[in-house]
């Protein structure tokens, strides 16, 4: 059976481009329910562990110096479905192949600053929510 969590981060350059509302409002707007968020930055190191599965391939550098360029909001989300939900509403890793009106078709600028992060399993949705929160500040 499908699990109900995922986990999301809105990337440093949709938070630098202003759009943390309008990310928000299109989640909530879909039916995602916010158990958990936090304002956040983090470090290289941070970031290259988040990523770890990445790390041989060529973008991996630039994907960690991104991801901890600036601030990023983390959340944990609750719907029926929500994985595979998530990833129908954030869209294509490339903006250029993104569905019209989906988060990356909207606020993407490219394929490596792709605005919003979403998990692709219920297991690395569980990991990723555990490596951003505390139990106590999942509700
Ligand atoms: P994410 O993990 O961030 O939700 O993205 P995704 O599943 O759609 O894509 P994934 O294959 O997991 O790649 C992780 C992130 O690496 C960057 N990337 N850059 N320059 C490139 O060719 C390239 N390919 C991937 C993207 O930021 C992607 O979201
Ligand atoms: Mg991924």
């Amino acid at each position: 059976m499908a699990g109900n969590r995922t986990f999301t981060m809105i990337k440093p350059g949709a938070v630098r481009n202003g759009h943390i509302g309008g990310i928000l409002e299109q989640i909530c707007g879909a039916g995602f329910k916010i158990v958990a968020m936090k304002y956040t930055q983090l470090s290289p190191a941070k970031a290259g562990e988040f990523y770890a599965v990445h790390k041989e391939r060529p973008f991996y550098g630039e994907l960690v110096e991104f991801m901890s360029s600036g601030p990023i909001v983390a959340a944990v989300l609750e719907k029926d479905n929500a994985v595979e939900d998530f990833r129908t509403l954030i869209g294509a890793t490339n903006p250029a192949e993104a569905a019209e009106g989906t988060v990356r078709a909207k606020y993407a600028t490219s394929i490596g600053e792709n605005a919003v992060h979403g998990s692709d399993s219920d297991e690395n949705a569980a990991i990723e929510g555990n490596f951003h929160f505390a139990g106590t500040e999942m509700f």
